[in-house]
């Protein structure tokens, strides 16, 4: 059986970053379930399907024609390609994440994604980050994290990610308290919708990552996956 580590949690928790960092550093593949939807948002955009046009979203999830970089290193998010055109800017927009944070309240484009993502689980393991990677996709992973942290500090990190990536610019009064109000907006959607929602799985480890450095959730998470090896190596 091929070894899974889930992290599921809210945006800005750190999971993108921290679970990358972890394939990495073990030679894993890497599945950030988030660019999936993300990618749907962008194709419905481009080909015209309203947000709530379920079976045309479904349509499109199924049929997404969508290459990723081959090795999760730091620009892994920059090498999306969507129908042979580079996306990864494009993907990280605010609208993006609005639109797909609305698409994935709807039951068949769950549907329609959850054979791509089972793809992603090959040899020597996988890194999976999402909302529902522990919960629903990978049950039997052999590792779940569910990592929090306070919304202001997810804020702050979204902000500064977005600065980063040129995609907002600095000093705009009103922008760190828009975003706020964003994120607030898509954690609703998020844990309220019917299927799937954000919630951590029975058998997740919880950790909030709200005063530790990026370095520390990484060693934390090794660390568990290392008890988690000897204790399954024990029973067999
Ligand atoms: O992790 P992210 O910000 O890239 O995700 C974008 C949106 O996609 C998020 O608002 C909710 C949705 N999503 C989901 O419903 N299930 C996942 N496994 C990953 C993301």
């Amino acid at each position: 059986m091929i070894p899974v580590i889930t992290l599921d949690g809210p945006g800005g928790s750190g999971k993108g970053t921290v679970s990358r960092i972890v394939a990495q550093r073990l030679g894993w593949h890497w599945l950030d379930s988030g660019a999936l939807y993300r990618l749907v948002a962008l194709a419905a955009g481009r080909h015209g399907v309203a947000l709530d046009d379920e079976a045309g979203l479904a349509a499109l999830a199924a049929h997404l024609d969508v290459q990723f970089g081959s090795a999760p290193d730091d620009t892994a998010t920059d090498r999306i390609l969507l129908e042979g055109e580079e996306v990864g800017q494009a993907l990280r927009a605010e609208a993006c994440a609005n639109a797909a944070s609305r698409l994935a309240a709807l039951p068949a484009v769950r549907a329609a994604l959850l054979e791509r993502q089972h793809a992603f689980r090959q040899s020597p393991g996988l890194v999976a980050d999402g909302r529902d990677m522990g919960s629903v996709v990978f049950p039997d992973a052999l590792l779940k994290i569910f990592l929090t942290a306070s919304p202001e500090c997810r804020a702050e990190r979204r902000y500064k990610q977005l600065i980063e990536k040129g995609l907002i610019e600095k000093q705009r009064g009103d922008t760190m308290s828009g975003l706020v109000a964003e994120i607030a907006e898509r954690d609703a959607r998020d844990t309220g919708r019917s299927v799937s929602p954000l919630k951590a799985a029975s058998d997740a480890v919880l950790l909030d990552t709200s005063a530790l450095t990026i370095e520390d959730v990484v060693q934390r998470v090794l660390s568990l996956l290392q008890g988690r090896l000897k204790s399954s190596i024990t029973q067999s």
